[in-house]
């Protein structure tokens, strides 16, 4: 085969696996229908990244593989907006919300049809897309603008490029079915998931980092991050909710229309949206919208009421800052004020002490709160918090709750009592301590019955063990009749065991109105039955979840993973050293101690111990990382201008690569430097690609 027709098949090849993949994303990333497996996904994108390396003449940046690129390089350009992007006038009730439609109404004039759609306010950042004539009759993504000051925003264009359910290109066919132009711009809203966020925070907290206070500022962080690699892993969603063309006009004739052309171009449009013919059918939609509103995975604060006809919306203009002729209805925000009673001191399962409020109960978003996070000692300062304030607290992506702010006005005094941090354990009355590095006061004591209780909790918790049914009111109970004294009691509880727990109940007497206690079983003889079931099924939890269960500071659910992964066995990871275990993407020093730490107290080796006669998973199998350079091969020559030979060939194999010694046709890469001899004239012959050193290390680096 000549070369010429090798890369025409090459290039057809390619050009269908892309299809494909983007088909397959579209199906998986804004539908949520996937229709293959993951494996199969990847072997899709394998085959093209393997194609790609071998034609690196044939990548375009529209292809899947290239979602993740190199950084911008002097932070982000500022770049003027089509056409200014503008905030939303709110309204906060029925009231507000019916004068709203009564002056849409008359300004719009007599006889004229008013209908609105109705979207939901979804919490997160809003950006501009610019698509714009590609290849073949596509529309290629070719930048992405943050909102700014509304009229220039900043090019995140290599970050928004990450998010999976924004498409980089879109076919011609596509484009026709949805009736939209080559080049176009839509508008919407980037969002982190919540199951992304909880997902985040439960690893922050797991490495001693700060929590963060609500998707949306995590979003809005993530897209500003000047590292493509970071913002790839958050696993951030986008939303369109408006269709321009290029000028920043509208497109269609309805604001309805241009929801159904991007939805049908492959955009992730939110299915809760619909076009009403009166106020009175919106306000049931804001009602059903309130109702759902805890059972979505996403944060919305309020639902956008905007005029369907686009002709209206150019009659009725704009008044400053924002349009006459949409709305945001805003929910009532998940805060609230109230007092703070007390701040106490709770003691983790890594001994640290976290200060709480205690508060007066207020319903925040239809939970009752009666605590908040104060986070550490130097965030009381922070906030000037004194005991008896007022204090605003804010329940955001429904994390614990949090003190936002110390309220003071004629209705909320100020409080008088300051608080001060014990010197001592509040649990136990050991010492505490707190490293010059760390905000955090630390219980010494690694006897401490609060760390103990801690453990427990976070062994059985969701995510980790799963032991449902083993939760503060039973492992207090367990603690109490000196019936669980580690996490390895946990493997052999008995139905006996279980039946000695009790709880008191008081009931009133409905004739006398006088009080009973008794006590009762704690658990009633059917949950006991299902909670050791629980139990014997957490023993098949595979290794990271155990190494996770036992609750080593800083190895989160991620951390766990990849130390399993690489180290295959319990065995291997408890043996290994800090150099060892550094050598583990993302352990750092600080992660590393914690683990040697955790490992050199013989009582925890005895933990482990017990947990693997109980029966528990104590390998894995070792995961190769899957890289781009997987299932190539190359050739090493001459000599590099700073490598050396061994140094080249680790880096190649770390990221998948095999090196071998003569040059085949089998060879994908020869990598030539100085005085290079027989094997490049051989790689010339045969038409292998030759890279110099720094385009191998470039290659690493996108690896
Ligand atoms: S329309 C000029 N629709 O809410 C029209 N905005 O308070 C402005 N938002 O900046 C936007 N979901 O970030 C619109 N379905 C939706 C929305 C939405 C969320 C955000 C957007 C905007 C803010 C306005």
């Amino acid at each position: 085969m000549t070369h010429a027709t090798h890369s025409a098949d090459a290039a057809a090849r390619i050009e269908a696996l892309r299809e494909k993949i983007r088909h397959h994303e579209h199906l998986y990333y804004v539908l949520d229908n996937p229709s293959i497996s993951d494996a199969e996904f990847d072997d899709l994108t394998r085959e093209l990244q393997r194609l790609e390396h071998e034609h690196p003449e044939l990548i375009t940046p529209d292809s899947p593989t290239q979602r993740v690129g190199g950084k911008p390089k002097e932070g982000f350009a500022k770049i003027a907006h089509s056409r200014p992007m503008l905030s939303l006038d709110n309204v906060m009730s029925e009231a507000e919300l019916r004068d709203w439609d009564r002056r849409v109404r008359s300004l719009a004039g007599e006889g004229a049809d008013i209908g609105y759609v109705c979207e939901y306010k979804m919490d997160g950042v809003s950006m501009a897309l610019q698509y714009r004539a590609g290849a073949d009759g596509a529309a290629r993504l070719e930048r992405g603008l943050t909102r700014g000051d509304g009229t220039t925003g900043e090019d995140v264009t290599t970050n928004v490029r990450t998010i999976r359910s924004v498409p980089l290109s879109i076919s011609k066919a596509k484009l026709a079915k949805a009736g939209m132009p080559q080049s176009f711009e839509v508008r919407g809203e980037v969002v982190m998931p919540l199951s992304a966020f909880r997902k985040l925070n439960a690893d922050r907290e797991a490495r001693g980092l700060a929590l963060a206070a609500n998707p949306r500022n995590y979003a809005a962080g993530t897209i500003r991050t000047l590292e493509p690699n970071i913002v790839a892993q958050r696993r951030l969603d986008f939303y369109a909710y408006f269709l321009l063309n290029e000028r920043g006009e509208d497109l269609l004739p309805e604001q309805a229309e241009a929801l159904d052309a991007l939805t049908t171009a492959g955009f992730r449009v939110n299915p809760h949206r619909e076009a009403l013919p009166s106020i009175e059918r919106v306000l049931a939609f804001i009602e059903r919208a309130a109702q759902q509103r805890d059972q979505l995975g996403y944060e919305i604060d309020g639902v956008v009421i905007k005029v369907n006809s686009t002709a209206v919306q150019r009659h009725l203009g704009y008044t400053g800052r924002a349009p006459r002729w949409a709305v945001a209805y805003k929910f009532t925000a998940r805060g609230g004020i109230t007092q703070v009673q007390d701040i106490r001191v709770q003691v983790g399962r890594t001994g640290k002490l976290t200060p709480v409020a205690v508060l007066t109960p207020v319903s925040i978003g239809g939970t009752t709160v009666s605590r908040a996070t104060l986070h550490n000692a130097d965030e009381i300062e922070r906030l000037g918090l004194l005991i008896g304030d007022y204090v605003k607290v804010e329940r955001g992506g429904d994390v614990i709750p949090k003190v936002v702010e110390v309220v003071e006005d004629k209705d909320h005094p100020r409080g008088h009592r300051e608080f001060r941090f014990p010197a001592h354990c509040p649990e136990c009355g050991s010492e505490i301590h707190r490293t010059e590095s760390e905000a955090d006061y630390r219980c010494v004591n690694i006897d401490c019955p609060a760390r103990l209780r801690e453990s427990l909790l976070h062994y059985a918790s969701r995510g980790v063990m799963n032991i449902e049914g083993l939760g503060e009111a039973v492992v207090a109970e367990l603690l109490d009749h000196g019936l669980v004294k580690s996490i390895a009691d946990l493997c052999s509880l008995t139905d006996a065991q279980l039946a000695q727990l009790q709880h008191e109940v008081t009931t009133t007497d409905r004739k006398t109105g006088q009080q009973k206690t008794r006590t009762q079983a704690l658990v009633g003889p059917r949950e006991r039955k299902d909670l050791l079931a629980e139990i014997e099924a957490s023993k098949k939890a595979p290794l990271n979840r155990v190494l996770y269960g036992l609750g080593i500071r800083f190895v989160g659910e991620r951390t766990a993973q990849l130390l399993a992964d690489e180290f295959g066995s319990m065995e291997a990871l408890m043996s290994a050293s800090r150099e060892e275990l550094e050598r583990v993407n993302e352990v750092g020093p600080r992660v590393s101690e914690a683990i040697r730490e955790f490992f050199d107290e013989s009582r925890n080796r005895e933990l482990v111990h017990r947990l693997e006669r109980a029966g528990l998973t104590m390998t894995a199998e070792k995961r190769r990382k899957s890289s781009q350079l997987e299932g190539l091969k190359f050739v090493l020559t001459g000599t590099l201008p700073s490598l050396s030979r061994e140094q080249a060939k680790a880096k190649i194999e770390a990221a998948g690569g095999r090196v071998s010694g003569s040059v085949s046709k089998e060879t994908n890469y020869v990598v030539a430097g100085e005085e290079a001899g027989s094997k490049l004239d051989r790689a010339r012959e045969l038409g292998v690609a030759v890279l110099n050193e720094a385009e191998l290390e470039e290659m690493l680096a996108r690896s």
